[in-house]
């Protein structure tokens, strides 16, 4: 299959018109995605619903909203999520400072009229934007992709907020009124699900859950994403991993990690698995200490030996 042309930023693209046309805009990025999430991504679209993404962390969850801005042509607008994360963060602050020295010289002029002072002070000069703002205001390369990343992180009463932001896109600012958003943004929330997120914010999205690839998909990945890599140690590399996942790990390595394994083991030159090689890097792999310590040398060689008959067996 011919992969489309890449698009710029500069220029934005029309939403795909079928599942399989969004699984080509993906795959012209290098995403590949299964008909599943190709699926509800081509519905959210159509029904300017937002998308929610929940599954574990390295799965390409936030990939996906990189994706759809970079070959929709819009611009991403991103807002973290973590502990704390408040409307001054996420929406807008006033720029006190400049607020503060545009009144001094003010004063020092000696301006009387105090009344258009207060209000000069609180004008879009002064106000800070943060994601949520920028994402409801005019954009000209279209509505912009907001992403709305590891909502998790956040907590209850944020979750609130952001639910009534997403019901009529609009936010108010005291001093200035109410913002709406002309044309919604695309919206996609992600979570690793560290905690579970509330019905109310999940009813207004679409829902997916981003599980781990298939060998066959992950292998796909794997030579679009580094296209020098070898047949043998990529094969190698998605079914240990695989085999790996299916162990009783305090974290499974995601594709970001296979990935990140992959590059390493080209960098080394290597072009087969040996158990030596794996021990040794297998820091890439996996993050935890008692994961590396459950994984030794003769469960390491053990699941090394699996993979090579697995993939005789397929030869
Ligand atoms: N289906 C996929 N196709 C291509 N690359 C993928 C896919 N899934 C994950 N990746 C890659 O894995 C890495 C991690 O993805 P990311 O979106 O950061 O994960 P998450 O947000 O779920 O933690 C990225 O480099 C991404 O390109
Ligand atoms: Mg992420």
């Amino acid at each position: 299959m011919k992969k489309p042309a890449k698009t710029s930023a500069a220029s934005s693209a029309k939403t795909p018109g079928s599942i399989d046309a969004t699984l080509e805009l993906l795959s012209g990025a290098d995403y590949l995605a299964d008909r599943s999430l190709a699926t509800v991504l081509f519905l959210a679209l159509r029904m300017g619903r937002p998308l929610f993404l929940e599954g574990e962390a390295g799965v390409g969850k936030t990939e996906i909203a990189k994706v759809l801005s970079e070959t929709l042509g819009r611009k991403l607008i991103r807002l973290q999520c973590y502990e704390g994360l408040d409307v001054s963060a996420a929406v807008y602050e006033w720029n006190y400072a400049a607020q503060m020295i545009a009144i001094r010289l003010a004063e020092a002029n000696d301006v009387a009229d105090r009344e258009k002072l207060s209000s000069d002070i609180f004008d879009d000069r002064y106000l800070i934007k943060r994601p949520l703002l920028q994402a409801l205001e005019p954009n000209p390369g279209g509505a912009p992709v907001l992403l709305i990343d590891e909502l998790d992180r956040t907590d209850e009463a944020f979750e609130a907020f952001l639910l009534e932001v997403l019901a009529d896109f609009q936010v108010t600012i005291p001093e200035m009124g109410t913002i709406k958003a002309a044309e919604p943004p695309i919206v996609i929330i992600t979570s690793n699900r560290t905690r579970e997120v509330h019905d109310a914010l999940k009813r207004r999205c679409l829902y997916h859950w981003v599980g781990y690839p298939s060998a066959e998909r992950e292998l796909a990945i794997v030579r679009a994403k580094i296209p020098g890599i070898g047949k043998t140690l990529s094969m190698q590399i998605v079914h240990f991993v695989q085999a790996l996942r299916r162990e009783d790990l305090f974290k499974a390595p995601g594709v970001a990690e296979t990935l990140d394994w992959a590059t390493a083991l080209s960098e080394l030159d290597t072009v087969a698995l040996d158990p030596e090689t794996v021990a040794d890097t297998l820091g890439v792999l996996l993050k935890y200490q008692d994961d590396i310590a459950r994984l030794d040398g003769t469960k390491a060689k053990a699941l090394l030996d699996e993979v090579r008959a697995e993939l005789r067996a397929a030869e």
